[in-house]
């Protein structure tokens, strides 16, 4: 058992790589040798939190029957999580103007309204979804309107269900968003924003890794997938692409992040429609969700 916390063994070349080529088949992650430090840093942690004196050690562990929850917790170790309510904000500003109003007249018509935000991380993605749509519908509520939240990070996904963020995080919320949306509480350990329960009750939250199978029956009629494939291989993520592509309704949005693109080459039938947005053509099926 190691007693201080400060021992850093050695990542070999050969260490790296395993740990790397694992990362990549479990979860689409590339680390190039560049990035050898930062996933020494990080697997080290676990280490520590082990008491396990090796690399090696580890990796034998992750490669085990017994170590199947440990290779969740690597892979969870290693993920980018960041995020903030309203990122990108030109996405939601699109997505009340135009994504959404046709959405909720088909909904109050009786229809079904499906969102996903694949790669959710903590949650300020679909909660802003949430609150933009019930800022533009407070009878929300009554209606079939459901988003969809899934990481493959256990971890991301038990802070997103809580809904409380501390008082950075709500820089980027409007004053009038955070009156209304959020409660501030305080008490000997906490301190921070709780989001109402209403805009909760709207979220489901799951953990599910965007390289494995996909449970759900239903489409999507909008698809949030932003800054997630960015740490996928080209290949992984056309591979993703043409996936939402197959679950996304007629007339379907797709959102990516900033550095992201559909390439020429995928010949998808998204059509882009906005700066990192997307669309399917509509069908005839979807002609009651048109605009
Ligand atoms: C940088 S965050 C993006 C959060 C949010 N979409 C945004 O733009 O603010 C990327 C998220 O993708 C998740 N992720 C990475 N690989 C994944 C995979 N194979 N399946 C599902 N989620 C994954 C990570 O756990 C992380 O929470």
């Amino acid at each position: 058992m190691l007693v201080s916390s400060q021992y850093s063994p050695n990542m070999s070349k050969s260490d790296f790589e395993v740990i790397a080529d694992i990362a990549h088949q479990e979860a689409g992650l590339v680390f190039t040798q560049e990035k050898a430090s930062l996933v020494r840093s990080r697997i080290n942690r676990r280490l520590l939190k082990l008491g396990l004196n090796s690399f090696s050690e580890y990796i034998s562990l992750i490669k085990s029957h017994q170590g199947e929850d440990e290779l969740k917790l690597m892979i969870s170790s290693l993920t980018t999580n960041i995020s903030s309510f309203f990122r990108e904000s030109h996405h939601f500003e699109l997505f009340a103007k135009t994504t959404f109003p046709p959405l909720l007249s088909f909904a109050r018509a009786g229809g079904r309204v499906r969102i996903w935000s694949a790669g959710c991380s903590t949650g300020q993605e679909p909660y802003s979804i949430a609150m933009t749509m019930f800022s533009i519908a407070p009878d929300m509520g009554n209606l079939d309107i459901k988003i969809l939240a899934t990481d493959i990070d256990a971890n991301v996904i038990l802070t997103a269900k809580t809904g409380f963020y501390p008082e950075t995080d709500m820089e980027s919320v409007s004053k009038n968003y955070l009156n209304k949306y959020f409660k501030y509480t305080k008490d000997e350990t906490n301190e921070g924003y709780l989001v109402d329960r209403e805009i909760r009750n709207l979220i489901t939250f799951r953990e599910l890794n965007l390289l494995r199978d996909w449970p759900m029956k239903r489409h999507f009629d909008v698809i949030f997938c932003r800054n997630v494939v960015i740490y996928f291989d080209e290949e992984t993520q056309l591979a993703l692409w043409t996936r939402f592509e197959n679950v996304a309704a007629p007339g379907g949005w797709l959102f990516v992040g900033h550095s992201e693109r559909l390439p020429e080459r995928l010949n998808t039938r998204f059509q882009n429609v906005g700066p990192t947005t997307y669309r399917l053509p509509l069908g005839s099926e979807a002609l009651e969700k048109a605009e």
